[in-house]
Protein backbone atom coordinates (compact mmCIF):
# COMPACT_ATOMS: atom_id res chain seq x y z
CA UNK A 1 0.00 0.00 0.00
CA UNK A 2 2.34 2.18 1.25
CA UNK A 3 4.64 1.19 -1.92
CA UNK A 4 1.67 2.51 -4.31
CA UNK A 5 1.12 5.83 -2.54
CA UNK A 6 5.03 5.95 -3.16
CA UNK A 7 4.70 6.02 -6.79
CA UNK A 8 1.33 8.39 -6.61
CA UNK A 9 3.59 10.66 -4.82
CA UNK A 10 6.28 10.70 -7.21
CA UNK A 11 4.39 11.43 -10.30
CA UNK A 12 2.68 14.38 -8.41
CA UNK A 13 6.48 15.31 -7.90
CA UNK A 14 7.09 15.04 -11.32
CA UNK A 15 4.00 16.73 -12.58
CA UNK A 16 4.44 20.04 -10.40
CA UNK A 17 8.10 20.03 -10.98
CA UNK A 18 7.41 19.89 -14.80
CA UNK A 19 4.62 22.10 -14.56
CA UNK A 20 2.28 19.43 -16.32
CA UNK A 21 -1.35 18.81 -15.54
CA UNK A 22 -1.77 14.88 -15.06
CA UNK A 23 -5.37 15.05 -14.07
CA UNK A 24 -6.94 13.56 -16.90
CA UNK A 25 -10.51 14.26 -15.63
CA UNK A 26 -9.99 17.82 -14.94
CA UNK A 27 -9.09 19.22 -17.96
CA UNK A 28 -10.37 22.40 -19.51
CA UNK A 29 -13.45 21.75 -17.13
CA UNK A 30 -11.18 21.99 -13.77
CA UNK A 31 -11.88 25.36 -13.10
CA UNK A 32 -15.81 25.41 -13.96
CA UNK A 33 -16.75 26.00 -10.33
CA UNK A 34 -14.47 28.72 -9.27
CA UNK A 35 -15.92 32.58 -9.84
CA UNK A 36 -13.62 34.58 -12.12
CA UNK A 37 -13.18 36.66 -9.13
CA UNK A 38 -11.90 34.15 -7.39
CA UNK A 39 -9.53 33.38 -10.08
CA UNK A 40 -8.54 36.68 -10.71
CA UNK A 41 -7.43 37.08 -6.98
CA UNK A 42 -5.05 34.55 -6.87
CA UNK A 43 -1.11 35.46 -7.17
CA UNK A 44 0.21 34.60 -10.71
CA UNK A 45 0.73 30.92 -11.74
CA UNK A 46 -1.55 29.51 -8.83
CA UNK A 47 -4.16 28.46 -10.83
CA UNK A 48 -2.02 26.38 -12.88
CA UNK A 49 -0.24 24.57 -10.25
CA UNK A 50 -3.82 23.18 -9.57
CA UNK A 51 -4.72 19.38 -9.80
CA UNK A 52 -8.52 19.44 -8.76
CA UNK A 53 -11.95 18.45 -10.01
CA UNK A 54 -13.95 21.12 -8.97
CA UNK A 55 -14.11 23.66 -6.20
CA UNK A 56 -14.94 22.20 -2.80
CA UNK A 57 -15.70 25.49 -1.25
CA UNK A 58 -18.28 26.48 -3.52
CA UNK A 59 -20.58 24.57 -2.42
CA UNK A 60 -19.68 24.65 1.42
CA UNK A 61 -20.97 27.33 3.47
CA UNK A 62 -17.24 28.24 5.27
CA UNK A 63 -17.81 31.58 7.76
CA UNK A 64 -15.33 33.70 9.07
CA UNK A 65 -13.86 32.58 12.05
CA UNK A 66 -13.77 28.86 10.96
CA UNK A 67 -10.91 26.35 11.07
CA UNK A 68 -10.54 24.35 7.38
CA UNK A 69 -8.87 21.47 6.79
CA UNK A 70 -7.89 20.86 3.07
CA UNK A 71 -6.81 16.77 2.45
CA UNK A 72 -3.97 16.59 -0.11
CA UNK A 73 -3.64 20.24 -0.49
CA UNK A 74 -1.40 20.42 -3.07
CA UNK A 75 -0.25 23.35 -4.13
CA UNK A 76 -2.96 25.50 -2.47
CA UNK A 77 -5.26 27.19 -4.54
CA UNK A 78 -8.44 25.87 -2.52
CA UNK A 79 -6.02 27.03 0.90
CA UNK A 80 -6.27 30.23 -0.11
CA UNK A 81 -9.92 31.10 -1.30
CA UNK A 82 -10.57 29.25 2.12
CA UNK A 83 -8.37 32.05 4.11
CA UNK A 84 -10.31 34.14 2.49
CA UNK A 85 -13.58 33.20 3.36
CA UNK A 86 -12.80 32.39 7.51
CA UNK A 87 -11.03 35.84 7.48
CA UNK A 88 -7.70 36.45 9.90
CA UNK A 89 -9.40 35.22 12.92
CA UNK A 90 -9.92 31.94 11.25
CA UNK A 91 -7.66 28.88 10.60
CA UNK A 92 -6.52 26.99 7.52
CA UNK A 93 -4.53 24.05 7.44
CA UNK A 94 -3.36 22.06 4.27
CA UNK A 95 -2.15 18.17 4.55
CA UNK A 96 -0.49 16.45 1.61
CA UNK A 97 1.97 13.66 1.66
CA UNK A 98 3.74 15.30 -1.28
CA UNK A 99 7.23 17.13 -0.21
CA UNK A 100 7.28 19.33 -3.78
CA UNK A 101 3.92 19.77 -3.44
CA UNK A 102 3.87 21.74 -0.01
CA UNK A 103 7.01 23.51 -1.47
CA UNK A 104 4.74 25.27 -4.21
CA UNK A 105 2.03 25.41 -1.41
CA UNK A 106 4.76 27.31 0.73
CA UNK A 107 5.85 29.79 -2.32
CA UNK A 108 1.98 30.28 -3.36
CA UNK A 109 1.13 31.53 0.29
CA UNK A 110 4.06 33.36 0.95
CA UNK A 111 3.06 35.29 -2.14
CA UNK A 112 -0.58 36.40 -0.54
CA UNK A 113 -0.82 37.83 2.63
CA UNK A 114 -2.38 35.48 4.23
CA UNK A 115 -1.00 34.23 7.74
CA UNK A 116 -3.71 31.88 9.28
CA UNK A 117 -2.31 28.81 6.51
CA UNK A 118 -0.54 26.14 8.04
CA UNK A 119 1.00 23.38 5.72
CA UNK A 120 1.25 19.64 7.25
CA UNK A 121 3.00 16.87 5.83
CA UNK A 122 1.24 13.91 6.49
CA UNK A 123 -1.25 11.15 5.20
CA UNK A 124 -4.96 11.41 4.54
CA UNK A 125 -5.54 7.92 6.14
CA UNK A 126 -3.50 9.03 9.56
CA UNK A 127 -3.98 12.81 9.51
CA UNK A 128 -1.58 14.94 11.77
CA UNK A 129 -4.52 16.70 13.07
CA UNK A 130 -5.79 16.61 16.42
CA UNK A 131 -9.42 15.33 17.38
CA UNK A 132 -12.48 17.12 16.98
CA UNK A 133 -10.46 20.43 15.90
CA UNK A 134 -11.55 21.32 12.31
CA UNK A 135 -14.94 23.09 11.11
CA UNK A 136 -15.17 21.89 7.51
CA UNK A 137 -13.45 19.21 5.86
CA UNK A 138 -12.61 19.89 2.40
CA UNK A 139 -10.72 17.65 -0.41
CA UNK A 140 -10.18 18.19 -4.04
CA UNK A 141 -9.30 15.11 -6.12
CA UNK A 142 -7.66 13.23 -3.32
CA UNK A 143 -9.70 10.24 -1.71
CA UNK A 144 -9.58 8.51 -4.95
CA UNK A 145 -6.03 8.40 -5.31
CA UNK A 146 -5.88 6.89 -1.53
CA UNK A 147 -5.21 3.19 -0.93
CA UNK A 148 -6.89 2.65 2.44
CA UNK A 149 -10.10 4.78 1.79
CA UNK A 150 -12.13 3.83 4.61
CA UNK A 151 -9.23 4.76 7.10
CA UNK A 152 -9.62 8.28 5.60
CA UNK A 153 -13.40 8.16 5.60
CA UNK A 154 -12.55 7.44 9.29
CA UNK A 155 -9.91 10.62 9.79
CA UNK A 156 -12.89 12.94 8.55
CA UNK A 157 -15.09 12.26 11.51
CA UNK A 158 -12.59 11.46 13.95
CA UNK A 159 -10.91 15.43 13.07
CA UNK A 160 -14.71 16.93 12.93
CA UNK A 161 -16.15 19.15 15.90
CA UNK A 162 -19.57 17.58 16.37
CA UNK A 163 -21.61 18.89 13.99
CA UNK A 164 -18.17 19.59 11.92
CA UNK A 165 -19.28 19.24 8.26
CA UNK A 166 -17.54 18.15 5.08
CA UNK A 167 -17.29 19.07 1.24
CA UNK A 168 -15.48 17.07 -0.78
CA UNK A 169 -14.81 17.20 -4.92
CA UNK A 170 -13.90 13.70 -6.03
CA UNK A 171 -13.79 11.71 -9.11
CA UNK A 172 -15.99 8.05 -9.00
CA UNK A 173 -16.53 6.19 -11.28
CA UNK A 174 -18.78 2.78 -12.11
CA UNK A 175 -17.78 0.07 -13.93
CA UNK A 176 -14.14 0.80 -14.48
CA UNK A 177 -12.10 -1.60 -17.29
CA UNK A 178 -10.18 -3.89 -15.44
CA UNK A 179 -6.96 -2.06 -17.48
CA UNK A 180 -8.18 1.23 -15.51
CA UNK A 181 -8.05 -0.18 -12.67
CA UNK A 182 -4.51 -1.30 -12.91
CA UNK A 183 -2.68 1.18 -14.67
CA UNK A 184 -0.41 3.28 -12.47
CA UNK A 185 -0.31 6.06 -14.58
CA UNK A 186 -4.21 6.24 -14.98
CA UNK A 187 -4.51 5.94 -11.54
CA UNK A 188 -1.76 8.62 -10.40
CA UNK A 189 -4.80 10.29 -12.79
CA UNK A 190 -7.21 9.64 -11.03
CA UNK A 191 -9.11 7.45 -12.74
CA UNK A 192 -8.13 3.63 -11.50
CA UNK A 193 -8.65 4.25 -7.86
CA UNK A 194 -11.92 5.21 -8.45
CA UNK A 195 -14.98 4.40 -6.25
CA UNK A 196 -18.91 4.52 -6.81
CA UNK A 197 -20.77 7.11 -5.43
CA UNK A 198 -22.80 4.54 -3.32
CA UNK A 199 -19.55 3.16 -1.77
CA UNK A 200 -18.57 6.51 -0.97
CA UNK A 201 -21.41 7.44 0.65
CA UNK A 202 -21.27 4.12 2.50
CA UNK A 203 -17.47 4.79 3.52
CA UNK A 204 -18.73 7.88 4.99
CA UNK A 205 -21.82 6.62 6.74
CA UNK A 206 -19.94 3.66 8.34
CA UNK A 207 -17.37 6.52 9.83
CA UNK A 208 -20.47 8.40 11.51
CA UNK A 209 -21.29 10.90 9.32
CA UNK A 210 -24.59 11.88 8.45
CA UNK A 211 -26.73 13.55 5.85
CA UNK A 212 -24.26 11.98 3.58
CA UNK A 213 -25.41 13.07 -0.28
CA UNK A 214 -24.10 13.96 -3.39
CA UNK A 215 -24.89 18.19 -4.15
CA UNK A 216 -23.62 18.23 -7.73
CA UNK A 217 -21.81 15.87 -10.57
CA UNK A 218 -19.59 17.35 -13.91
CA UNK A 219 -18.62 15.30 -16.78
CA UNK A 220 -16.53 15.07 -18.96
CA UNK A 221 -15.46 14.46 -23.11
CA UNK A 222 -13.46 11.60 -24.23
CA UNK A 223 -10.93 13.96 -25.54
CA UNK A 224 -10.08 15.08 -22.17
CA UNK A 225 -9.60 11.51 -20.69
CA UNK A 226 -7.02 10.88 -24.34
CA UNK A 227 -5.34 14.10 -23.76
CA UNK A 228 -3.71 12.79 -20.41
CA UNK A 229 -2.30 9.50 -22.50
CA UNK A 230 -0.99 11.73 -25.56
CA UNK A 231 0.73 13.66 -23.19
CA UNK A 232 2.92 11.12 -21.91
CA UNK A 233 3.35 9.35 -25.12
CA UNK A 234 6.70 9.67 -26.78
CA UNK A 235 6.26 12.43 -29.37
CA UNK A 236 7.51 10.01 -32.08
CA UNK A 237 4.34 8.11 -31.47
CA UNK A 238 1.80 10.93 -31.53
CA UNK A 239 3.44 12.47 -34.31
CA UNK A 240 1.94 9.55 -36.84
CA UNK A 241 -0.16 10.78 -38.79
CA UNK A 242 -2.82 9.95 -41.95
CA UNK A 243 -5.09 12.58 -43.27
CA UNK A 244 -3.85 15.39 -41.01
CA UNK A 245 -4.89 13.70 -37.95
CA UNK A 246 -2.38 11.56 -35.16
CA UNK A 247 -3.30 8.05 -35.71
CA UNK A 248 -2.52 7.03 -31.93
CA UNK A 249 -4.96 10.69 -30.61
CA UNK A 250 -7.58 9.39 -32.50
CA UNK A 251 -7.18 5.14 -31.03
CA UNK A 252 -6.92 6.64 -27.87
CA UNK A 253 -10.01 8.78 -28.24
CA UNK A 254 -11.87 5.57 -29.03
CA UNK A 255 -10.50 4.19 -25.70
CA UNK A 256 -11.11 6.96 -23.76
CA UNK A 257 -15.16 6.55 -24.53
CA UNK A 258 -15.85 3.87 -22.17
CA UNK A 259 -14.17 5.31 -19.66
CA UNK A 260 -15.17 9.04 -19.96
CA UNK A 261 -19.05 7.68 -20.19
CA UNK A 262 -18.11 5.73 -16.34
CA UNK A 263 -16.28 8.45 -14.53
CA UNK A 264 -17.14 11.86 -13.44
CA UNK A 265 -16.68 14.67 -10.95
CA UNK A 266 -18.66 14.75 -8.10
CA UNK A 267 -19.03 16.93 -4.86
CA UNK A 268 -20.05 15.08 -1.62
CA UNK A 269 -21.33 16.23 1.44
CA UNK A 270 -21.49 15.00 4.98
CA UNK A 271 -22.13 16.09 8.54
CA UNK A 272 -20.66 14.63 11.88
CA UNK A 273 -23.32 13.79 14.17
CA UNK A 274 -22.92 14.75 18.00
CA UNK A 275 -20.11 12.67 19.38
C1 LIG B 1 -4.96 15.48 -7.83
S1 LIG B 1 -3.90 16.28 -6.70
C2 LIG B 1 -5.00 17.52 -6.04
C3 LIG B 1 -4.26 18.61 -5.32
C4 LIG B 1 -5.14 19.76 -4.83
N1 LIG B 1 -6.19 19.30 -3.96
C5 LIG B 1 -5.71 20.56 -5.98
O1 LIG B 1 -6.93 20.67 -6.09
O2 LIG B 1 -4.92 21.08 -6.77
C6 LIG B 1 -3.76 15.11 -5.40
C7 LIG B 1 -2.90 15.55 -4.23
O3 LIG B 1 -3.16 14.67 -3.13
C8 LIG B 1 -1.95 14.25 -2.56
N2 LIG B 1 -2.21 12.91 -2.02
C9 LIG B 1 -2.58 11.82 -2.71
N3 LIG B 1 -2.78 10.77 -1.90
C10 LIG B 1 -2.54 11.23 -0.64
C11 LIG B 1 -2.59 10.61 0.65
N4 LIG B 1 -2.93 9.34 0.77
N5 LIG B 1 -2.28 11.37 1.73
C12 LIG B 1 -1.91 12.67 1.58
N6 LIG B 1 -1.85 13.30 0.39
C13 LIG B 1 -2.17 12.59 -0.71
C14 LIG B 1 -0.93 14.31 -3.68
O4 LIG B 1 0.37 14.44 -3.19
C15 LIG B 1 -1.41 15.51 -4.48
O5 LIG B 1 -0.83 16.70 -4.01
Amino acid sequence: MKNKSNKISAEYSKAIKENKNIVSATGGAKFADYSTYDLVSLPEGVAESSFGCGNPLAFSSVKKSETVLDLGCGAGLDLLLAAEKVGPEGKVIGVDMNEDMLKKAKKNIDATTYKNIELRKGMIENLPVESSSIDWVISNCVINLSTEKEKAFNEIARVLKPNGQMLVSDIVSENMPWWVKRSGILTAACAGGTISEKSYLQGLMNAGMIDCNVISRQYYEPKQMASIVVDLLPSFLTNISCCGKSIIENLLIKMASPIAKNLWSAKFYGRLTFK
